[in-house]
């Protein structure tokens, strides 16, 4: 028997963020839902954007998400909150990448920041006509920023 990898994946334990900063944006109060925190879907907005500049700069080519896996909200955020979304490459395929995305919140008046949001989301590499298309050999194992 195989084992099964859990769907919610454990939660970086360590202090700072892993993998590369790829956007930081301020939470504003137009951001809310009806509890007045910072509404879950901007935050998944937030991180798609962020891993699409990351998996743009990595394939070299136009992306689409195609899907997005083991998303874990594991703290509210709220207005005033410094959000930052870092990724970590985890998968190269032909025309895929999978991208492990973690989102990071410095409150006001804190110091540490706390990891908020985590999870998996492919980027397809697409030609202009919107269909995927390899991506160049070697061009997914080096990003700067
Ligand atoms: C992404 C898209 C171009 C893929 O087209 P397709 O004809 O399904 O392409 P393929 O079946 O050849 O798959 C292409 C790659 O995507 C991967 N893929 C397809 N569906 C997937 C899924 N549900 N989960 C993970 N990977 C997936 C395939 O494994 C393949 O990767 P590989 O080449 O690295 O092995 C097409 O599905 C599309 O345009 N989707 C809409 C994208 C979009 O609008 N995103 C924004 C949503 S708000």
């Amino acid at each position: 028997m195989t084992d099964t990898p859990a769907v919610h994946a454990p939660p970086n334990t360590e202090t700072e963020p892993c993998g590369d900063l790829c956007i930081r944006t301020l939470a504003m109060p137009a951001d809310t839902n009806a509890n007045g925190d910072i509404f879950g879907g901007w935050l998944l907005s937030q991180m798609d954007i962020g891993g699409g500049v990351f998996a743009t700069k990595t394939t070299k080519s136009r992306t689409v998400t195609v899907a997005i896996e083991a998303m874990n909200f594991r703290k509210p955020v709220y207005v005033g909150d410094l959000v930052s979304v870092h990724a970590t490459l985890v998968r190269t395929g032909r025309t895929s990448i999978t991208v492990h995305l973690e989102a990071w919140v410095l409150r006001r008046k804190a110091v540490q920041s706390i990891l908020v949001t985590d999870g998996n989301f492919t980027y397809v590499a697409i030609d202009d006509q919107g269909h995927p298309q390899a991506i160049a050999q070697g061009a997914a194992t080096t990003v700067t920023a």
